[in-house]
């Protein structure tokens, strides 16, 4: 499966809410992500990043000498974040081989529904804060490098840009 480059459109459109109909297409498309995302290898990997403009992601920050722990959000929203911020350094199946540090709240509540539909709050800080949110952030169409200075995104787009056409 795939991984989309930006500046493709779908990754700055926002996605719309996972309904139950859409659940079959679901369960065949979310394996084929995880594999995608473990052998990229990533830690998350948002709906937007393999085309489709649903409101779901999936993530797995564990070290994977100790067992994956991966984990479906279908309709995640954040409920509560912190005011003290964090920063992270971040980078992004879809900006492949582009890093820059990111300022963000330490720790938030993310609010989302599994595969059957059961709702959950997660309570997150550290790693898994900042990947929950830099999910979420895509599919609502922001990409981590949105959350950086203009002059600091039009040089990682640019440089990023450059190492395509390289490589095509
Ligand atoms: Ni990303």
């Amino acid at each position: 499966m795939p991984i989309l480059v930006a500046p493709q459109a779908v990754l700055r459109q926002k996605t719309r809410l996972v309904r139950p109909e859409d659940m079959s297409e679901l369960r065949t498309t979310i394996p084929r992500m995880f594999s995608a995302m473990y052998q990229a290898p990533g830690i998350g990997l948002a709906a937007p990043q393999v085309g489709l403009g649903l409101r779901f992601a999936i993530v797995d920050v564990s070290d994977r000498d100790e067992g994956r722990n991966p984990i479906v959000l279908i309709n995640p929203e954040v409920i509560a974040e912190t005011d003290s911020m964090a920063a992270r350094e971040e980078g992004c199946l879809s900006l492949p081989n582009q890093y820059a540090e990111v300022i963000r709240p330490e720790a938030v509540r993310v609010r989302y529904q599994d595969m059957e539909g059961k709702r959950h709050e997660l309570e997150a800080d550290g790693l898994l804060a900042t990947c929950l949110q830099h999910e979420i952030d895509h599919l609502e169409g922001i990409l981590f490098v949105d959350h950086l200075s203009t002059l600091k995104r039009n040089m990682i787009m640019r440089r990023l840009a450059k190492e395509q056409r390289q490589k095509h």
